[in-house]
């Protein structure tokens, strides 16, 4: 009885669990020798991404190399843009490009056709689901409108996302259809992953941190509330976690804004204010991921302190945003250790 427990599931209830599960946010990634193998005999990213043989194998490599609680599904948040045809491509040392989208070519922007042109990660979560071990949890994700439409205004990451802010003012009336578009894709995205096998979903809002309290209600905060109330109609009960990367003190309302089942927290949350969050449900994060490249005592007391302040109510240990390519496996396989070796106990 209770072999098969997915505690990432209990979290997601709300209920502690002791030690707390751990996953890593980018855990399948150029820090593994494995992945870069696998990597190097991809046509390009994106075809690693709609490779169902090339995309289950990296997602499993970090499950069978450090037993996470959880596997997350190996895709990008830019496979929508993709689907909504942007010429979304991975150009090496460069990060993504797509094509700038302007008001014009918004207006012109249809419904992508999600499921048939995802139909090879929809593929890979039903192969996932196969080969996972009962009690691993498997995460599907999507990229939130904000961090989505960022991409697409800009063409290319920015440090600050001036790009997206300047024609959210400029061209609020297209800005807005860019977000409902987005967010209607996002939401059938997510349903269909669902339905394919995956037992709960995370929204990536990377670039949060950006906008004004005013912006970020409007931007990030409704639009991901309008993903999950379009999930939850179609699928009672749906688990959810938003991650609002650097959105600070909005945090204390984007639980309830959004519905969201847990919150992610990136490292600059402090342990006091996630202590506070975490009295209104589950929470998630927030190591800073440079620990996984420095390690040592700072990396177990770091981990300590968050299991001291969090690990009493629920909490999904994780980093407070995705691992580094320079992050060594070593450090991985320490922090698990104090995690799982601690007990969750002061
Ligand atoms: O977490 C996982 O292991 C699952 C896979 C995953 C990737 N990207 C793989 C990836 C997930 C969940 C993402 C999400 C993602 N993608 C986000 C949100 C989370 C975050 O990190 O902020 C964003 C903003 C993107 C867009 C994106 N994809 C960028 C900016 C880049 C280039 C930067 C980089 O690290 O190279 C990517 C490429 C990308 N996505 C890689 C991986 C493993 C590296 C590409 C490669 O291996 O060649």
């Amino acid at each position: 009885m209770g072999t098969a427990r997915r505690k990432i599931m209990d979290v997601l209830s709300g209920k502690a669990v002791s030690p707390p599960p751990v996953w890593l946010m980018r855990q399948a990634g150029r820090y593994l020798p494995e992945y870069r193998q696998v990597r190097a005999s991809a046509k390009g990213f994106l075809d690693l991404c709609y490779t169902p043989d090339l995309a289950t194998e990296v997602t499993l490599q970090p499950i069978r190399r450090f037993g996470f609680d959880a596997a997350i599904l190996f895709s990008d948040i830019l496979v929508i843009p993709d689907a909504m045809k942007r010429n979304v491509r991975f150009k090496e040392g460069e990060g993504p490009l797509l094509d700038p989208i302007d008001a014009e070519g918004i207006a012109r922007l249809d419904m992508p056709d999600v499921t048939g042109h995802l139909a090879p990660v929809l593929e890979t979560v039903g192969r996932l689901r196969q080969s996972l071990p009962e009690e691993t949890t498997l995460l599907g994700f999507c990229g939130a409108p904000w961090t989505i439409a960022t991409y697409m205004i800009a063409g290319h990451g920015t440090p600050d996302q001036a790009p997206a802010r300047l024609f959210a003012a400029r061209e609020p009336k297209a800005f807005a259809r860019l977000l409902d578009l987005v967010a209607e894709a996002s939401a059938t995205y997510l349903i269909a992953q669902l339905d394919a096998g995956a037992d709960a979903v995370q929204i990536f809002d990377s670039w949060a941190g950006v906008l004004g309290d005013e912006d970020f209600e409007l931007y990030a905060a409704r639009p991901v509330k309008r993903i999950i109330d379009s999930v939850r109609a179609a699928r009672p009960g749906a688990s959810i976690i938003a991650f609002a990367k650097g959105a600070g003190y909005n945090l204390k309302t984007y639980r309830q804004i959004t519905g969201a089942d847990a919150i992610g927290l990136d490292w600059t949350v402090p342990l006091d204010f996630a202590a506070e969050l975490q009295k209104d449900g589950a929470v998630q994060g927030n190591l800073d991921p440079l620990k996984m490249v420095s390690g040592g005592d700072d990396l177990d007391r770091a981990v300590h302190r968050i299991l001291d302040r969090l690990g009493h109510g629920p909490l999904i240990f994780n980093l407070g945003h995705g691992i580094t390519p320079e992050a060594s496996p070593a450090n991985v396989e320490r922090l698990i250790a104090r995690i799982r070796g601690q007990g969750g106990q002061a």
